[in-house]
């Protein structure tokens, strides 16, 4: 691990899970009408190969971990459960009278919040409730979030006989300190046991996420959380770079102190150790924050240059359409994309009125759509080429901002193409943001990303 590398690429950054990133989309917004022209021309060209995918936000917590950067809404009400769901299919309805034809659906997420904070037959009546409308692919996908403290073994069959066979755990650290300071006492037997109902019933990807950076995480704890997460044998994981973004968050993330957090080399040195740990039980590196074992399809997509790159994060299979459903949902059409209001009230008044409840969007301009291309590139498949439309100069320009990270044995060209060493693999956020014109004309004067190591 260089040290210097390292101080001297650690700043502050995007993640891309899209290009423009959202603190770059239009401050002007996109027209409702252009919005759901591009949903509509997108629909008509795919709707009948690949199919749609949903992504259903389901923003409900018992209780909030201090650590999230997620959009949820902590209650105890289970009385919510229904009137949301009604809001979701109702919004789903909006969607579909823009339609010439059924829906296909590709695939179906359920983020979160906590999607298992709703009952088996709630979410029965949800993914039954969108099928109304629409007919399955043949190759249909469904996957959800799922809390180990709050999901039951109803919940897990219910969920598979609806057709999943992917869902991802939320872990972060097994450290009774680690889990005190963020407020997320979990046991590794509450884990294993939602781990071994998954298995019994049939799921063939489960995933555990795990945090490195959090607050008094040590060398030793997390050997001990990874040696723990191991032994259950997930087919991915995920192990993500803390965000520590209290500007965003509010109080939500003060549950602890600034100085209680690793940072810069030993937060990397957890990374690294991570890492090393996983190579030597058989898992593969996938992309920036992911490994999987090479029975996973998320390997598989590796393989054959399939992998995706959303708002969920890395994923197996892409679809041109994306449409978010539910408070706060960001949709992508391709050619643009929408965020729902991110105020429950907001949206279900929205809705309530009629009105696809998008507050915010983007309309991708030409140039955004070939950046986008390249950060796509460099994100999951860490090489790209000079051959996408960019204008000359554009590309001149580029390829200067990238001297010192060539010079710094960080990627090489091969003809037109840039490829990422492994050396680089840890700046790929770094690489990207010198495509990222939007950051680069618009330099923000104030923090509004998380650190990129
Ligand atoms: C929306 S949560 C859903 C999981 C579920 N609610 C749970 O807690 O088990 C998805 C994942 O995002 C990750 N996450 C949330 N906040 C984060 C942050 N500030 N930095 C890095 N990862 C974060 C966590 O690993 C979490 O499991
Ligand atoms: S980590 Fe999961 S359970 Fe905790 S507050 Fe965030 S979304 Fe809710």
């Amino acid at each position: 691990m260089n040290k210097q590398l390292i101080q001297k690429y650690n700043i502050p950054g995007p993640r891309y899970t899209s290009y423009p990133t959202v603190p770059f989309w239009d401050k002007e917004g996109i027209a409702i009408g252009d919005w759901k022209s591009t949903v509509v021309k997108s629909f008509n060209e795919s709707n009948q190969n690949e199919g749609i995918s949903l992504y259903i936000h389901l923003p409900f917590c018992v209780s909030l971990c201090t650590f999230c950067a997620c959009h949820k809404k902590i209650t105890k009400r289970h009385s919510v459960e229904m009137s949301y769901i009604e809001t979701v299919l109702k919004e789903w309805d909006l969607y579909c009278d823009l339609f010439s034809e059924k829906p296909r659906i590709r695939e179906i997420h359920l983020g979160g919040g906590t999607p298992t904070f709703f009952s088996a037959e709630n979410l029965r009546n949800l993914i039954e409730g969108l099928f109304k409308k629409a007919e399955k692919c043949e190759d249909f996908e469904l996957s959800y979030e799922a809390h180990p403290n709050h999901t039951s073994r109803e919940q897990i069959v219910t969920l598979y006989e609806l057709g999943a066979r992917r869902n991802s755990f939320g872990i972060q650290d097994y450290d009774p300190v680690v889990q005190k300071a963020i407020n997320r006492i979990q046991t590794f037997e509450q884990v294993k046991q939602t781990n071994d109902w998954s298995r019994e019933v049939g799921y063939t990807s489960i995933s555990h996420d795990l945090i490195f950076g959090l607050p008094f995480q040590k060398e030793k704890s997390i050997r001990d959380t990874i040696e723990k997460t191991i032994q259950l044998k997930p087919d991915r994981i995920a192990y993500y770079s803390y965000a520590h973004v209290p500007w965003v968050k509010g109080v939500g993330q003060r549950g602890f102190d600034e100085n209680d957090l690793p940072k810069d080399e030993e937060k990397r040195h957890l990374y690294e150790l991570g890492k090393q740990l996983f190579f030597d039980n058989g898992y593969v590196e996938i992309g920036m924050d992911h490994f999987a074992l090479p029975t996973d399809s998320m390997y598989k997509a590796m393989k054959e240059n399939k992998l995706h790159r959303n708002f969920m994060g890395y994923t197996a299979g892409k679809t041109q359409l994306m449409i978010g459903l539910g408070m706060s949902s960001i949709s992508d059409s391709w050619f643009a994309f929408a965020q729902n209001e991110k105020n429950l009230k907001d949206y279900v008044s929205r809705v309530e009125n009629n009105e696809i409840p998008i507050f915010r969007g983007h309309l991708l301009s030409e140039e955004d759509l070939i950046i986008r291309q390249h950060i796509l590139n460099l994100m999951c498949h860490l090489e790209t080429e000079f051959n996408l439309g960019l204008s000359e100069e554009t590309q001149q320009q580029i390829k200067n901002r990238l001297q010192e990270m060539v010079a710094d044995d960080l990627l090489c060209f091969e003809g037109k193409k840039l490829i990422v060493k492994e050396k680089g693999r840890m700046f790929v956020r770094n690489i990207c943001m010198t495509f990222d014109l939007r950051l680069i004309r618009n330099k923000p004067e104030t923090r509004i990303f998380s650190m990129t190591i």
